[in-house]
């Protein structure tokens, strides 16, 4: 039986390339192993969680599927569950700030690994900028909407590249490929700002002249 994703776990899924060694952090339901595993012939599969409450809907999900030989279901906070031979690391529908907090403080875990994917679901601009710090550079990125919200999907591969900060606010590759859920998700912003910038009393000058920066730095984009 195959498993089916939904539309955000399934844009994680085409970032993955075949035959790779992943984990995926804070797997929940392990269903995005689980896929990896039918759809994408990978070496290794771990998936990891913090706590042992989605570790059982994990091993209960991988049971159903007949996947057990092909994943390795391990308990620990972010890296902690690595293994060596790990070259690919996932985590998806985290906060951004704990993403970076798991990649950050834990650098001597994943010296092998080349490529991270990251779905975060807040501070994408921090994740674009602290990962890239890291000795990472933004090898793809696409956006996807699931229920009305609009989730980022990231490929860092090792590497180096600069930004200018609109970059890592929008996202490079997303401004140069004028991804329409971009455009779609920027006119937005746009109509919000304007909004807030012709009925805020004039005695608000830092907050004004901010939203005119933030305007300016749109107008680069749409
Ligand atoms: C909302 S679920 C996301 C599940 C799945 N990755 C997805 O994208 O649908 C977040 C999971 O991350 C786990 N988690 C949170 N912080 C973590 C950490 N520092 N290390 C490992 N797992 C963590 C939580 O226990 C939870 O199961």
């Amino acid at each position: 039986m195959k498993v089916k994703l939904n539309n955000r776990l399934l844009k994680v899924a085409s970032m993955v390339d075949k035959n790779k060694s992943i984990i995926d952090i804070g797997c929940d339901h392990a269903l995005l192993s689980i896929y990896l595993v039918q759809n994408h012939s990978p070496k290794k599969v771990i998936a990891s969680d913090i706590h042992e409450g989605p570790l059982n809907h994990a091993r209960e999900n991988i049971k159903k599927y007949q996947v057990e030989k092909e994943i390795k279901v391990k308990l620990g906070k972010g890296m902690e569950p690595i293994e060596e031979d790990i070259d690919t690391v996932i985590i998806s529908g985290m906060g951004g700030l704990n993403m970076i907090g798991i990649l950050k403080y834990q650098k001597e875990k994943y010296q092998n690994v080349d490529t991270i994917i990251l779905s975060p679901n807040s501070d994408t601009d921090k994740v674009r900028k602290e990962i890239c710090k890291l000795g990472f550079y933004i090898k793809d990125e696409k956006l996807v909407k699931e229920k009305n919200i609009i989730y980022p999907v990231i490929m860092f591969q090792r590497g180096k590249k600069r930004y200018h900060y609109f970059e890592y606010l929008y996202g490079p590759i997303l401004i140069q490929n004028k991804d329409s859920l971009l455009i779609e998700y920027l006119q937005e912003e746009k109509r919000k700002k304007e909004r807030l910038l012709a009925v805020l009393p004039k005695k608000y000058i830092q907050k004004k002249y901010q939203l005119k920066k933030e305007l300016k730095t749109i107008s680069k984009i749409v």
